[in-house]
């Protein structure tokens, strides 16, 4: 499989992808460290573009706060390669971060009054840094499908506000949360947990899985869901929790009624690593 270092390359290969067949590319962002979830990511796009999917592995600093995990975050890019091409994709994309950020680089995009909710209130400058690095790829790639993880179900918001609102063109396809047979949703930081830290972060899933069955059951208020999900999380007190949100999905703004479609979300710290989890409900 073929790896792509600059952006001209990449560039120039979707652009020979066009040519060749009139059909788009589709591009997988991530960060690396690949494990089932990005795999199913990469299997929906090469359904939806067969022979024309780039997976982009960049751990891109701006998204990482300055006391957060960018020198020890995961890096298995050998690995990385084996998984994208048994699952089908196309080309690799692994720039360094000069070739992403060229010397003097002052250009950032802010997704205002979104990107400072949820995951961005507890990571100031989070999502600047993620909004300014898909825009990049996606740019680079000349993409017209980009495939997302509801896991990150803020970013999510986050990025579809920003194709929206620059008029990128790329459509954004949502791909469901992969989990672990006991529930625990699959995160390239999971490699982080202790054995016992692995059962403390069980609690995440669970509090979702409550949250599910009481509106399966009819319950609707905000309040209650979120008192419900803060009595399964408080089951572990190791646990301790950053937020609860009953939120709309495009606005990221809070409800008080749960309708269809809502995001349930919450996010912990388990020893020194921040978990999240979610659920769209029905
Ligand atoms: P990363 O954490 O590597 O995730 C890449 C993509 O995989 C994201 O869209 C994420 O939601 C999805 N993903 C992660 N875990 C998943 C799971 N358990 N089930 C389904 N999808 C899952 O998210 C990022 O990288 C970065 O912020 C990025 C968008 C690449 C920008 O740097």
């Amino acid at each position: 499989m073929q790896i792509l270092r600059t952006v001209e390359e990449l560039r120039a290969w979707s652009r020979a992808r066009r040519c060749d067949g009139g059909q788009g590319i589709a591009l997988v962002p991530t960060m690396g460290a690949l494990h089932e979830g990005h795999a199913s990511l990469i299997r929906a796009a090469v359904e939806a573009r067969p022979g024309r999917v780039a997976v982009s592995i960049f751990v891109n600093p701006t998204q990482f706060g300055p006391n957060e995990d960018f020198a020890k975050y995961p890096r298995t890019f050998k690995a990385d390669c084996e998984l994208a091409e048994r699952e089908g994709a196309t080309v690799i994309f692994a720039p360094s971060v000069e070739e992403m950020y060229p010397a003097g680089a002052a250009t950032f995009i802010e997704v205002e009054g979104l990107s400072d909710r949820l995951d961005g209130k507890s990571r100031p400058g989070h999502f600047r840094g993620v909004a300014t690095v898909v825009a990049k790829l996606l740019n680079a790639a000349e993409a017209d499908l980009a495939f997302f993880g509801q896991k990150d179900a803020a970013q999510v918001a986050v990025l579809r506000r920003m194709v929206a609102d620059l008029r990128l063109g790329t459509k954004t396809v949502v791909c469901p949360i992969v989990r672990e047979v006991d529930g625990l949703a699959l995160s390239s930081r999971n490699v982080y947990l202790s054995a016992e830290e692995r059962k403390q972060a069980l609690a995440l899933s669970r509090a979702i899985r409550r949250v599910e069955s009481l509106v399966a059951g009819g319950e609707r208020l905000s309040i209650r869901l979120m008192e419900a999900a803060r009595d399964v999380l408080a089951e572990e007190p190791a646990l301790r929790m950053d937020y609860i949100e009953l939120v709309d999905w495009e606005t990221l703004w809070p409800v008080l009624i749960a309708a269809p479609g809502s995001l349930f979300a919450v996010a912990a710290w388990v020893g020194n690593t921040r978990l999240i989890d979610n659920t769209i409900l029905q």
